[in-house]
């Protein structure tokens, strides 16, 4: 199902979520030929960093809660990563993080001239400039984030925005007006906790995480949904999706890209293949496309609004 993303031809509609898989070659190469049309790195940051302590992941069964807290070698330390990449045959989203304006800046201009196809600014992450606070549950500064970025890189600028945002449809606008070419959503949600109860402690060893999988779908779908009813710029809507029926629904709220991460856990590295498949199968019996499903939950917006994504 080759699909156009901002000028480049992806082979599929789907794109490996950040973080689920790393960052080598071998495994980019492997998602994208088991059908992942555009597979994200890991978010690099500006220092070397090792996240938490173990766990740092646990399964619930409708998806898991993590605190692995960004390990990144470093964006100054991955010579051999992007040495392997340059010759790739695949199109690659750069996943990259700071804890301020300068940091985001600094890593997105020196990533950028490693060649990838995209960069997304992962904005869900703490602003050290305002105290900790997230980048992404604040319009001013996702504004401030996007903008200055813009600046500096020469690839297009997808936005990965969190749920924790009060209001994402106005971060996405921000976002928007800052540049951004796209817009990703959603990041993990919560923090949530579990506690062993036998051991009355966090199970975490960090205490709290992030949601994600099955059991965070409905904020996923509802998070697309309002943002697409606030910026015109496409949407790689994803958190959940594990069938092609969740893709269908996603691309209804508004998706025109669908991102898969912990559904590569429950079914397993082929999980792309699965879910163009049954999202083929499923256009195929309802005789429509991924150009009309589009959007399909808003009735109220003209079709052109929703096919012009
Ligand atoms: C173990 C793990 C690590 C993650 N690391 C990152 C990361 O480095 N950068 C990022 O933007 N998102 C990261 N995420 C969030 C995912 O990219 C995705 O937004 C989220 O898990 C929701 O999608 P899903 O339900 O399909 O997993 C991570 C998620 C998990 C489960």
């Amino acid at each position: 199902m080759q699909t156009d993303f901002l000028g480049t031809s992806l082979s599929t509609p789907l794109v490996l979520a950040s973080g689920v898989l790393g960052n080598n070659k071998a495994i980019l190469e492997r998602v994208h030929d088991n059908g992942c049309g555009l597979p994200t790195m890991k978010s690099i940051g500006p220092a070397p960093r090792d996240g938490h302590n173990n766990p740092t992941v646990i399964d619930l069964g409708d998806g898991m809660i993590n605190a692995v807290g960004l390990p990144t070698p470093g964006y100054q330390n991955m010579e051999a990563e992007w040495a392997e990449l340059e010759g790739r045959n695949f199109p690659v989203n750069a996943s990259i993080y700071g804890g301020s304006v300068d940091e985001f800046v600094r890593v997105a201009e020196f990533v950028c001239a490693k060649g990838p196809d995209f960069i997304e600014l992962n904005i869900s992450c703490p602003n050290s400039d305002q105290h900790g606070m997230i980048f992404g549950v604040n319009a001013e500064s996702s504004y401030a984030v996007v903008s200055a970025v813009k600046k500096v890189i020469d690839v297009p600028l997808i936005a990965k925005l969190t749920p924790a945002a009060p209001d994402i449809g106005a971060i996405a606008r921000a976002c928007e007006e800052g540049g951004a070419n796209a817009i990703c959503a959603i990041n993990t949600a919560g923090p949530g906790m579990v506690i062993d109860i036998e051991a009355r402690m966090p199970v975490l060893a960090f205490k709290k995480g992030g949601l994600s999988g099955p059991m965070i779908k409905p904020i996923a779908v509802r998070c697309v949904y309002d943002i697409y009813r606030s910026v015109s710029i496409p949407i790689i809507g994803l958190g959940g999706i594990t069938t092609g029926a969740d893709a269908v629904e996603i691309i209804m709220a508004g998706a025109s890209l669908v991102g898969v991460g912990t559904a590569v856990r429950y079914r397993g590295i082929t999980v792309f293949n699965q879910i163009n498949k049954e999202l083929s199968t499923w256009l195929a019996n309802h005789n429509t496309t991924l150009d009309e499903i589009r959007g399909a939950a808003h009735p109220d917006l003209e079709t052109a609004h929703r096919r012009g994504k």
